[in-house]
């Protein structure tokens, strides 16, 4: 998620955006910089890295002087963080800067576009588009050109703009990312979040989707996207820059929870063109496909258990035998990969030691290599044959939550986009399961609606010895995640086990009182899972039970209930653990653990 700052005003502008970059760092980003217009020039100066880095190129801004400028902090999805791929972008003509938050899905169209009328490009970036097209469609009205360039883009899109023509003038344009504008007294403002307004001024107006200002140090005139004149109200501002950095929510772990259903449709609307799973860009077409005989699935922690779970949508949509393995067992344990074998390895960091290694030890034997991960030019996507990159944005969290269920999502993207090229399942239900991915980010969002009064649960497990997780199939690997968030976060002893194994021993340990948590949401083994409820049931257990709203019997059984929506089984992994997430959460609280930063753990485990 990148962030965007912009200022017009009687000050020096470079050392207001520079601070307005700083207080969007807590974001995570790989490049920043800024455009001032100085005179009738815009002087740009932008880095990879830090902004420590830009802050000393440009003497603390003193060395692009001017009072109208835009500043970016980069968070890379399309061409790796480079000085090049950095914000903001120049058009042709040196007349248009633009930075850019979010994604132009037809960038690609739009640049062929562009390069046969004559134009160039520097960087690798999708926004390069939107300056290129202002330049493109601009006869001397800015307002007009702003209107046609947005009725050209597709995806989601916070912008900031400056023309040296409009020396004065700073363009906010927003479509599915937030922007706000801040206004002063002769200075104005626009920014991605509040977190890099809020020392400036507190009041502020939010742009809403389809909606662009023109903003000079006097005036703020705000339209639609066909030019109507839009009034909006200026909002208070009543949160410090502490609070504005986690979104006003208490902690950045329940604040990337909520983001999930954004997070997941960032991951998979730009993957689904004309009713088909399109992942050919990434080089994974029918004749690669074809050739692969079995599938390994390799990662740590919660990226493995996303493996686990993602593995039955491959095989039952596939038909290809998928076997999964801890990373930090695979580098040592001379797996049986060759050509036929795909490895895919998932990583949120893109930098945990045991899967690079996972990675040299597959391709050593020959066998390629599909990487599924969030930090775009990580070491794992610079490896790997083939990545697909989770676009949830930075996760600043310790535990992950949108990193996983991103992942879980383009392993059901894969699934589906294999089964279809392999001709694997028919047209029909093709067309059930993509309408069933397309609808996951709702589902997400219910899955939070559906359960309000989770937060009173936390008392019930607050000071619990242990808890047992557990379910079946694609119910046992969600049981795993909830197992470790629980652990991780509220420092609580957990563990998953496979329901149908509890009577090979571990039911010795279920006496009276004992927590037991039973993922119910898997129909094809939903009715064995509730016999192991009735089994510990008998044995003293305390049992919460977690099950689709339509499977209201499950409550005869239970001690308590966590509801979920009816989901496909094959994608319900991605659904399930949400609430699992939650009663973490709120449990880590009650016990006041430091939820973001637990302790002993890192986010990303970069040795072995
Ligand atoms: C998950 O909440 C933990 N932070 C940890 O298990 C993590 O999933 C694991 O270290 C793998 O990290 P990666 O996804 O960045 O490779």
């Amino acid at each position: 998620m990148c962030g965007i700052v912009g200022y017009t005003g009687m000050q020096e502008a470079a050392p207001i955006l520079l601070e307005g970059l700083k207080r969007l760092e807590y974001r995570g980003y790989d490049s920043a910089g800024i455009a001032v217009i100085n005179g009738n020039e815009i002087s740009v100066r932008k880095v990879s890295g830090r902004i420590a880095k830009l802050c000393e190129i440009t003497n603390d801004g003193a060395a692009c002087p001017g009072k109208v400028g835009i500043g970016h902090t980069r968070w890379a999805t399309h061409g790796a963080p480079t000085d090049i791929n950095a914000h903001p972008h120049v058009s042709n003509d040196g007349k248009f800067a633009v930075v850019h938050n979010g994604i132009i899905e037809n960038y690609l169209a739009l640049r062929e576009e562009l390069i046969n009328k004559g134009y160039h490009f520097e960087s690798e970036t999708d926004t390069e588009v939107v300056v290129q097209l202002l330049e493109m469609y601009y006869k001397g009205d800015l307002k007009s050109a702003v209107m046609r360039v947005s009725s050209r883009l597709q995806g989601s899109y916070a912008l900031g703009v400056v023309c040296s023509d409009a020396p004065d003038e700073i363009v906010a344009i927003r479509e599915s990312s937030p922007l706000i504008i801040g206004i002063g007294a002769g200075e104005n403002y626009f920014a991605s979040d509040i977190t890099a307004l809020v020392s400036y001024t507190k009041n502020v107006i939010y742009l809403e989707d389809g909606e662009f200002a023109q903003i000079t140090p006097d005036t703020v005139m705000i339209y639609d996207l066909l030019g109507n004149p839009v009034s909006k109200k200026v909002q208070r501002v009543t949160w410090d820059v502490q609070a504005a950095e986690k979104g006003g929510y208490e902690h950045f772990m329940l604040k990337e929870i909520v983001e999930q259903p954004r997070a997941v449709e960032a991951t998979i609307r730009p993957r689904i063109r004309d009713n088909r799973v399109v992942l050919e860009e990434e080089g994974l077409n029918a004749e690669f496909l074809r050739g692969i005989k079995r599938i390994y699935i390799t990662a740590c922690g919660s990226a493995y258990y996303a493996g686990c779970v993602g593995r039955y949508a491959i095989e039952s949509l596939c038909r290809i035998p998928v076997s999964t393995e801890l990373a930090s067992e695979f580098r040592y344990g001379d797996p049986m990969v060759d050509s036929e074998t795909l490895v895919i390895v998932l990583s949120q960091s893109g930098e945990t030691a045991d899967t690079i290694a996972a990675i040299k030890e597959s391709k050593s034997k020959g066998a390629p290599v599909l990487a599924i991960v969030n930090v775009v030019g990580s070491s794992v996507a610079k490896l790997a044959d083939f990545t697909l990159y989770t676009w949830a944005g930075p996760e600043i969290a310790v535990a992950t939550t949108k990193g996983y269920t991103t992942q879980l999502a383009l392993l059901y993207l894969f699934a589906l986009y294999t089964a279809g090229e392999l001709g694997r399942i028919d047209e029909k239900t093709y067309r059930h399961m993509l309408r069933s991915l397309r609808s996951l980010p709702q589902k997400i969002q219910e899955s939070v609606d559906l359960n309000p009064l989770i937060e009173n649960y936390a008392d019930d497990y607050r000071d619990a010895r242990s808890i047992f997780f557990i379910g079946r199939n694609s119910d046992y690997g969600a049981a795993m995640e909830g197992a470790l968030k629980m652990k991780e976060i509220s420092y609580i002893h957990a563990e998953a086990y496979a329901a149908g194994e509890l009577k090979h021993g571990t039911i010795a340990l279920i006496e009276e009182h004992q927590p037991v948590i039973a993922l119910c949401c898997n129909d094809t083994v939903r009715e064995k899972t509730m016999n192991n409820i009735i089994e510990v049931k008998a044995r003293g257990a305390d049992v919460l039970a977690l099950a689709e709203k339509r499977d209201a019997d499950i409550i005869s059984i239970a001690d308590r209930m966590l509801w979920l929506p009816e989901v496909e089984p094959v994608f319900a992994g991605a659904v399930e653990i949400i609430p699992l997430q939650l009663l973490a959460y709120y449990t880590a609280k009650a016990r006041n653990c430091d939820i973001d930063k637990p302790k002993n753990l890192a986010k990303s485990v970069t040795v072995e």
